[in-house]
């Protein structure tokens, strides 16, 4: 007998089953596509989870924003209309100002210090404001690499950036940074910015190595600056309200089976960056400007830090928590 036939059952004589005896397929929603390796590692979640829960729990994913836009998938969190979600960072600083910190431009000059952050308590701690701002839970972070700049042309100086309309990823903090240095950012989801950028309504990206390379942005942007000008986090949530329906055994199988994959999404970053980058420069046409550091931008962190440092503290406890590694 099966677990739905006794759940059937018990339903049908009007009895409650215990919490952890119940059966269940979480709906998990993804912006990225199959290949991206968040989704490679939600796939293995979802083997994680079945084993550990001896086949009560899985997940049907649905990635490439199938659901909607990120915006969208907070919504349905927060409703309960789905369970789960790997979500940007960037997405969660519209409800949550602290953040915004974890986007400070040149925060960390490298992926492996970046990894640090995430791990840390000050970034966990940002996570506890979840449950207020969005009725969801953080259970743990991991990331996309660092960001860098794909443009349609050659670009020597920050004053050829000037004017240029540039794809973002929506964050009022990582719009504030390009508008700086005078830049148009365009916000766009991740889905839509492949036609943008081939129809010519944007002049770049701000992206990561793993998306140039799997959506082939450098076929019409194939001017990189290698800046590494902030990290990008990601945010595995489970819905307030789903969450407050599991018993307290089954909310630890669960969070330790998301860090487990949370960990390893961290650590493939960090150990596949640099040959991310290898293969960039083997790439058809590309051309790479490596080594472009913050003074490229003149004194942009100085600006960005006394603008944002005044919305969130996280800005100087983030910074300090960098210079002590
Ligand atoms: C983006 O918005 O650029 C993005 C979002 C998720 C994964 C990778 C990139």
């Amino acid at each position: 007998m099966t677990w739905k036939t006794v759940m059937a059952m018990v339903a049908g004589v009007g009895f409650a089953l215990p919490a952890m005896a119940q059966e269940r397929e979480f709906r998990i929603g993804l912006i990225t596509p199959p290949v991206h390796v968040w989704n490679q590692e939600v796939a293995a979640l979802n083997e994680t989870l079945q084993e550990r829960s001896d086949g009560r729990f899985s997940l049907a994913v649905f990635p490439s924003g199938q659901l909607g836009n990120e915006a969208t998938m907070l919504q349905q969190l927060q409703t309960g209309a789905l369970d789960m979600a790997w979500l940007t960072s960037a997405e969660l600083t519209f409800r949550v100002p602290d953040m915004a910190a974890l986007h400070a431009p040149f925060l960390v000059d490298n992926i492996a210090d970046a990894a640090r952050v995430f791990r840390s308590d000050e970034a966990r701690e940002i996570l506890d404001a979840l449950p207020r701002a969005t009725g969801t839970v953080g259970l743990c972070y991991a990331m996309i690499g660092m960001r860098q700049m794909v443009m349609r042309n050659p670009i020597t100086s920050a004053a050829d950036l000037n004017g240029q309309r540039i794809r973002i990823t929506p964050a009022p903090a990582i719009s504030r940074f390009f508008e700086m240095f005078g830049a148009a950012p365009a916000p766009m989801p991740l889905p839509a910015i492949y036609d943008a950028l081939a129809n010519a309504q944007v002049d770049g990206l701000d992206m990561d190595y793993e998306s140039i390379i799997n959506f082939r942005y450098y076929e019409h942007a194939p001017y990189l600056l290698e800046t590494n000008h902030h990290m990008f986090g990601m945010v595995a949530l489970v819905s307030g309200r789903v969450w407050a329906g599991l018993s307290e055994e089954d909310r630890a199988l669960i969070s330790d089976a998301m860090q487990l994959h949370c960990d390893r999404t961290i650590d493939r970053f960090v150990e596949e960056e640099d040959d991310k980058l290898a293969r960039l420069r083997e790439a058809p046409g590309i051309r790479i400007t490596e080594g472009v550091g913050p003074e490229f931008f003149g004194d942009i962190v100085e600006r960005w830090d006394a603008e944002w440092g005044e919305q969130t503290p996280y800005v100087a406890r983030l910074r300090e928590l960098v210079a002590s590694f």
